[in-house]
């Protein structure tokens, strides 16, 4: 009989290297294992990954998915990582089956995204968060032909957004979210690409300023968040009833429009409109948003009763008054009665 103790490192060995005779056989390919292995040598630590060990398949190792059928790397997913430390390296270009990328929660990564993304033909799905990289949004991205994915948030980006980048005909979310992007929203986010379907925007808490192009109101967003910047003027053209959006959140910006005008959509989830400059009375037409869970018109310029009879399907208790204080003047429930 085998001493228990090799018998559980037998196991636990097959548990984790369940492809073990396929590294034998080298299912992963060479490019691909030089592309990896160049890879992790950019990176100024000595050994930023254990497991990438030339011992096992490249496909077993920590992050990267190879395709089942033509064993090429599909996907490389380093989230998160405290340690890993340097830039973005251009060997990433090698790896030319590359589908999805993701670099999250990685402090130490700097630099600037480098050009040598554009030579990943495949790439859809493209993420660079919670990350110390800077400078700007490069116009290349939108060369990155097939992306239908691109989650930059919570990283240190600076400069204007490159109207290029919603162009995109296969993009359907777009999160730019958590950096310090400035000047206006491009005109061309009102031009996504009908193969996009719903896109959802999220450019929240960077430093953009000016008005909304007009052109948005040709969009049926999923949801947009654009909270927590200097944006100002009209921000109806988000609303309407034929709008598709579950998600609108244009809290904490300089938004000045009479929301006496607005109509709602009936899918609408979540709106938060507060701190803002939005006057007019708060349409009787909202109580017909039967999924409104979350609502929040607190700090405008409203006035007007509050409307009654509100349709809400998936919420049993009443607003708070939280949600209108702040105003100039509304009344009704759950604010003092009107006069
Ligand atoms: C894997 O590659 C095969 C052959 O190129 C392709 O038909 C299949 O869709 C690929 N699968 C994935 C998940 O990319
Ligand atoms: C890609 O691989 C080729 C050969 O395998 C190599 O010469 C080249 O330097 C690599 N490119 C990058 C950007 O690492
Ligand atoms: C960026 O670096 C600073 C200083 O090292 C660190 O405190 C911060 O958490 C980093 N940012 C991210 C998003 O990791
Ligand atoms: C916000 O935008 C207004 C113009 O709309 C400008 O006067 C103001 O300086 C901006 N504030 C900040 C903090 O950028
Ligand atoms: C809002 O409601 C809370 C408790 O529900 C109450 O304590 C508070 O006085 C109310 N504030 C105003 C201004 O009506
Ligand atoms: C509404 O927003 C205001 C301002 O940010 C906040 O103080 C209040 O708690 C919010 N109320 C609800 C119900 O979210």
């Amino acid at each position: 009989m085998l001493p228990l103790l090799l018998l559980i490192n037998i196991i636990t060995f097959i548990l984790f290297h369940p492809h073990t005779s396929a590294a034998a056989a080298g299912l992963c390919h060479p490019n691909d294992r030089a592309a990896l292995t160049a890879f992790k040598n950019s990176f100024t630590n000595p050994n930023p990954f254990p497991t990438w060990d030339p011992v096992f398949d490249c496909c077993d190792w920590y992050g990267v998915k190879c395709n089942d059928t033509t064993s090429r790397v599909i996907s490389l997913d380093i989230a998160p990582h405290d340690s890993l430390a340097g830039t973005i390296p251009s060997s990433l270009a090698n790896l030319t089956h590359l589908q999805n990328l993701r670099l999250h929660k990685i402090p130490n990564l700097i630099g600037q995204i480098p050009p040598s993304l554009t030579k990943i033909p495949k790439l859809r799905f493209l993420v660079i968060s919670w990350t110390n990289i800077s400078g700007p949004i490069p116009h290349f991205l939108s060369q990155i032909k097939n992306l239908a994915y691109l989650d930059l948030s919570f990283n240190r980006l600076s400069g204007t957004i490159p109207p290029s980048i919603p162009t995109l005909p296969f993009l359907f979310a777009i999160d730019l979210s958590r950096n310090q992007l400035t000047g206006p929203i491009p005109e061309t986010f009102g031009h996504f690409q009908k193969t996009a379907g719903f896109p959802a925007l999220d450019l929240s808490h960077n430093k953009l300023s000016g008005a909304l192009p007009s052109s948005l109101s040709n969009v049926l967003f999923s949801s947009v968040d654009v909270s927590r910047n200097n944006l100002s003027g009209d921000a109806s053209v988000f609303f309407g009833k034929d709008k598709a959006a579950s998600s609108i959140d244009i809290s904490r910006n300089g938004f000045e429009f009479d929301l006496s005008k607005v109509s709602f959509m009936v899918s609408l989830d979540v709106l938060d409109i507060s701190h803002n400059r939005i006057y007019g009375e708060i349409p009787k037409q909202i109580t017909e948003a039967v999924y409104l869970q979350f609502l929040n018109v607190s700090y405008n310029r409203l006035c007007g009763e509050i409307p009654t009879g509100w349709k809400l399907r998936y919420r049993s208790e009443p607003w708070e008054n939280s949600s209108f204080l702040h105003n100039r003047c509304l009344c009704g429930i759950p604010l003092n009665p009107c006069n």
